[in-house]
């Protein structure tokens, strides 16, 4: 298998679907390789349910071989524990890289020290990323992190360079603050200044909702690779567009956009595929995954219409009624 890191070979820029917690599961993922995405990344699991063998958790985390590269992401704020959570999943997934989050600001994760809290103990930080280093000698290490903690303790030249020294192979900035949640513009200066910084391949994030922004993106910063979060929600295509623009086709804005029988056709296959990840038959009460089909109906005609009659669904009989009505 090639090293994941030869993923950044000179004039290619690979693009990262982002992790994101409750929407990119194994049947999202899927829809975004298809439509482009190079690398995928699970949603983040705990370190301590992996060691304690929850088998909700490696569910979780669970890929198909189509969707490599492939890496998991962990969180926590033990070394010892990261360090044994990412040696069982190099034994038993051997993902092709596994990633430490540093930048999750939910008060949960934060409260117990980890994710974005880490931007608060760099040592603390560079050991948890040297134990998993240290403990999976056969996996790439990557890591994602925002800028610091917030506008007054930015931190993100010093967090990069502990990173690098401690192994990383590839960092993913986000370029806000922990304190601005996801709100405020992402800084793409700040991630520039990560990637004059270091050595290792830096992949930018934030913001990218459009195939002419990235191209800005990269052009102003050099960054490495491109990572999209929300603004592929409900609209996988976008990897495709920024895909073609990069390489100078179809620039224009709004180009590649598919036809509203296109969007559909793509919405009830996504329903589908994740009723049958879910283990529902399909057909049954699909009510919990409607929720999920939201995004996909900005933009289309007669979109706010199907977003009102949308929780009316039951079926996926219902659905497909819906859109062609
Ligand atoms: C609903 C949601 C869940 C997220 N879950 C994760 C996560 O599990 N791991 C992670 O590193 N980042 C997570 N993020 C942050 C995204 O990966 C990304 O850094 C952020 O949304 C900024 O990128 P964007 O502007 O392209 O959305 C999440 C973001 C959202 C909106």
């Amino acid at each position: 298998m090639p090293r994941f890191e030869e993923i950044f070979q000179a004039g290619k820029i690979p693009l990262y679907l982002a992790p994101m917690s409750g929407f990119t599961d194994i049947a999202f993922r899927e829809l975004c390789k298809e439509h482009g995405a190079d690398v995928l990344v699970s949603e983040f699991v705990q370190s301590e349910p992996l060691i304690r063998d929850r088998e909700r958790t490696w569910r979780d985390v669970d890929f198909t071989p189509e969707q490599r590269p492939m890496g998991i992401q962990i969180f926590g704020a033990n070394p010892d524990s990261m360090a044994r959570a990412a040696a069982l999943l190099e034994t038993r997934l051997k993902p092709d890289f596994i990633d430490i989050n540093f930048g999750c600001p939910a008060r949960k994760v934060v409260e117990q020290n980890a994710g974005s809290g880490l931007l608060r103990d760099l040592p603390l930080m560079e050991k948890i990323a040297r134990a998993v280093v240290d403990a999976v000698p056969a996996t790439c290490v990557t890591a994602k992190m925002r800028l610091g903690w917030d506008s007054h303790s930015l931190v993100h030249i010093d967090a990069a360079k502990c990173l690098e020294d401690a192994g990383i192979r590839v960092l993913a900035v986000h370029g806000r603050t922990k304190s601005q949640g996801y709100s405020g513009e992402a800084d793409w200066e700040k991630i520039g200044e990560v990637v004059r910084a270091v050595q290792i391949p830096v992949v930018g994030n934030g913001d990218i909702r459009d195939a002419e922004t990235a191209v800005r993106r990269v052009r102003e910063t050099g960054v490495a690779g491109l990572m999209v979060g929300r603004g592929a929600l409900g609209k996988p295509w976008l990897f495709a567009q920024i895909k073609n623009a990069l390489r100078g086709k179809d620039a224009e804005p709004g180009a590649g956009t598919p036809t509203t029988e296109a969007v559909f056709s793509t919405l009830l296959r996504y329903a589908e595929t994740l009723a049958k990840t879910r283990g529902d038959t399909g057909t049954e009460n699909i009510r919990w995954l409607l929720a999920r089909l939201h995004p996909f109906t900005y933009g289309v005609p007669g979109g706010k219409r199907i977003r009102a009659e949308l929780s009316s669904c039951t079926t996926l009989a219902d659905l497909h009624a819906l859109l062609y009505a």
